[in-house]
Formats: C-alpha cells, sequence, structure tokens
C-alpha cells in the first residue's frame, strides 16, 4: 500500500460520494446504458473481502454517502454485507436498481442491514415501451418492487431516462411516479455516453420535444405541490455552457469499478494517457490525494484556450473531459457542448439533425446493451 501523501495547497476536499459499482453484470439491456460499451473486458470483479476494505479505506478518507450501483448490483449475493458494513461505519447508502432481484426477503434483509433508500429506474410508463427499451419483461415485476420499497417504508425516489422515444409521454411517467408513491421522480434526459452515444441519433429528442416535456413538467410540479419532488434534466447538447461535471474533476466523486479500478467519473477509463490505480494496489487515501489519474485535470493549470482565458472557468471548470475526448478528440479541450468551443459546430450539428424534418434517427436499429456486443465493440476499439 503506498502512504498518504502529504495535504499540499491544492489538496481538494475528502471524496464525499463513493458509488460503488460491485458488478457490470445486468439482466437488463438498455440502449442508453452508461456503463463503459467494453464493459464485457473487465469482468473479474473485487470479492466481498476487497469491497470490505474499500468501504472502511473510503469512510475513513472521508466519504459519507455510497451508492450501490452496476450493472445490477441485486446481482451480488454479497450485497446485504456490504450495506450493513457501509451502514456500520455511518455511510448514507443508496442503491441503484432496476428492481430485478428484489424480492420480499431480499428487501427485509436490506432493511435490516440498514439501507437508507432506493433509486428504481423504470424505461417508460407503459409495459410495451419499457419492456422494449430494456430487452426483457420487467415492467409488471418493477410494479412490485415500488410496492416492496414502499412497505419497507423506505423513501422512494424513481428515476425514468428520458429520450426521443418516451418524451412524448412524460405526463403519464410523472402520473404513474404519484400512483405508485415515489417521494422524488428524475426525468433525466439521456446524456451522450457509451451505448447512449452509439445510440445518440435515435436517441436524441428535437427541441420542440423537449420544451414541450418541460412545460408539462412545470404544470405538474405546480398542481402536486409538495406531493413529489420532480427534477427534469436537459441534455447537455441543448446548452451553450457545458456542466461543471461531477461537481469538478477529482472533487467529490469516486467511483470504485466491479474489476476495482478507481475513476473520477464513470466513463474516464476511456481516456487515453491516463493510468488509473486499482483498490487491490493502492488505498483510496492515496489513490484520491496522490495518483496521477485524480491529479491530472484538478485546478485550472491543465486548460487551454478558450478555457484558460475564460471568466466562467470556477464555475464550469472546462465542462466534461469524457466529452472532451468523444466530442473534440482531446480530452484536455474545452467540452464541445460549450459554445465558445471551436468544436460546437460538431453538438449542434447532432442538434439540427434531431430538429430536422427529416429526421432519419428512426430508420437506424437501436444497438442494445449486451455482452456479446460489448466483446465485439470492445475488440474494435
Ligand atoms: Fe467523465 Fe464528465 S463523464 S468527466
Amino acid at each position: 500500500m503506498n502512504a498518504p501523501l502529504p495535504p499540499s495547497a491544492n489538496q481538494p476536499g475528502p471524496p464525499l460520494w463513493l458509488l460503488a459499482e460491485v458488478t457490470y453484470r445486468c439482466p437488463l439491456h438498455c440502449a442508453f446504458c452508461y456503463n463503459p460499451v467494453d464493459f464485457a473486458r473487465h469482468e473479474t470483479e473485487l470479492s466481498t473481502a476487497d469491497w470490505l476494505r474499500v468501504l472502511r479505506e473510503a469512510r475513513a478518507a472521508g466519504s459519507v454517502q455510497c451508492g450501490f450501483s452496476g450493472g445490477e448490483p441485486l446481482m451480488r449475493d454479497d450485497l446485504e454485507t456490504l450495506v450493513a458494513e457501509a451502514h456500520r461505519l455511518g455511510f448514507y447508502t443508496n442503491l441503484l436498481t432496476s428492481g430485478v432481484g428484489l424480492t420480499a426477503s431480499r428487501a427485509q434483509a436490506l432493511q435490516a442491514a440498514g439501507l437508507d433508500h432506493i433509486q428504481l429506474s423504470f424505461q417508460d410508463s407503459t409495459r410495451e415501451l419499457n419492456d422494449f427499451l430494456s430487452h426483457t419483461r420487467t415492467f409488471d415485476l418493477k410494479q412490485r418492487v415500488a410496492g416492496l420499497i414502499k412497505d419497507n417504508g423506505w423513501p422512494m425516489v424513481m428515476n425514468c431516462v428520458i429520450h426521443r422515444l418516451n418524451i412524448d409521454y412524460i405526463d403519464r411517467i410523472i402520473e404513474m411516479a404519484v400512483e405508485l408513491g415515489a417521494e422524488y421522480l428524475e426525468l433525466a434526459n439521456s446524456q451522450y455516453y457509451s451505448w447512449a452515444l452509439l445510440n445518440r441519433d435515435q436517441l436524441m429528442p428535437s427541441r420542440a420535444q423537449l420544451e414541450r416535456a418541460e412545460r408539462i413538467t412545470n404544470a405538474y410540479r405546480e398542481r402536486l405541490g409538495d406531493r413529489i419532488r420532480i427534477f427534469f434534466v436537459v441534455p447537455d447538447y441543448y446548452e451553450t455552457r457545458p456542466k461543471k461535471c461531477m461537481n469538478g474533476w477529482g472533487q467529490v466523486f469516486l467511483t470504485v469499478t466491479p474489476d476495482g479500478t478507481a475513476l473520477p467519473c464513470h466513463t474516464a477509463r476511456m481516456l487515453p494517457g491516463l493510468d488509473f490505480p486499482n483498490v487491490r494496489e493502492m488505498d483510496v487515501r492515496s489513490i484520491w490525494y496522490g495518483s496521477e489519474g485524480f491529479n491530472r485535470y484538478r485546478g485550472d493549470a491543465w486548460m487551454k484556450d478558450p478555457c484558460r482565458a475564460c471568466p466562467d472557468k470556477d464555475k464550469d471548470h472546462g465542462g466534461c473531459r469524457c466529452q472532451a475526448w468523444m466530442l473534440a478528440g482531446d480530452p484536455a479541450a474545452a467540452d464541445p457542448v460549450c459554445d465558445r468551443s471551436p468544436e460546437h459546430d460538431r453538438v449542434r450539428a447532432a442538434v439540427e439533425q434531431a430538429c430536422s424534418p427529416a429526421w432519419k434517427g428512426g430508420a437506424k436499429p437501436l444497438v442494445f446493451r449486451d455482452p456479446r456486443r460489448s466483446r465485439e465493440l470492445g475488440a474494435k476499439a
């Protein structure tokens, strides 16, 4: 194990948010999955003992919130053990699930383990579209799981990824969330990473669809008041200023992938020229403060123009490094979502195509996430 580095002037605060991606296994095949397209190349998983150590090290390094995610985290038989340890350590614990695998007995076991909250994903409000988009028959199961969440007294966050194929049914999605008793509803427009980037032409809504959906959401917010909190996340391609991705590189967010690679965001492993450490070889504190991967895009010394001279650089930190790599071919470039980026035309062209009356995205088949496809795509990369 490497010894923790001494504090320095540039040292960030602790990794407050730990995302434990405990497995890439998942029974669903969502066309907008944020797991890496080549996830099948990273099939090995940390053992229970490794995860318990990671939880202890992260808590000692100052982490306070722990999300258990995947893949489908319920595919791990030891999830209850991990949640119990996270709870004992004082983490606020959160399970991000499709619902597959959450039986009444596992729900009780997770309740006994101290799980604080569950985020349940739906793909749509109708069985047909939900099951088509996930390529599984899971709609009825998700409804039952929503009941289990309520029966066990957990606050329920319902999450639905929004895109061209379901955005016109946003009213029905909101009504379903209310009927199922969700306290929070996240209408998260798909962001174009990983599998969603492969399917961008098919998934990107038009501006008119987006504006209508926002109007409807606002009307429901007014009507429903405190009964449910609704978050509507706009796809950043429709913005002119980039998001402060992950709240800043290596500032609060630490992801540990199933094989133990530690990352500042879900998709950073694709970035060229960066070696990310593995929790099997380095302790969490050293990873956070001392590793090249986490330090590379901290501060602003790495920035190029136009970010370097930009008055907003402290606000948005140049946007997303992964998006800069995917769209501009340079992870240190300005995020092309920014209209000051010389590559902004790429974003504008994608939006124009989605808004064109001659939109052709529907003619292309969706690429659904699955391990075989992942291996093929990984071999090409
Ligand atoms: Fe990797 Fe934005 S998703 S920095």
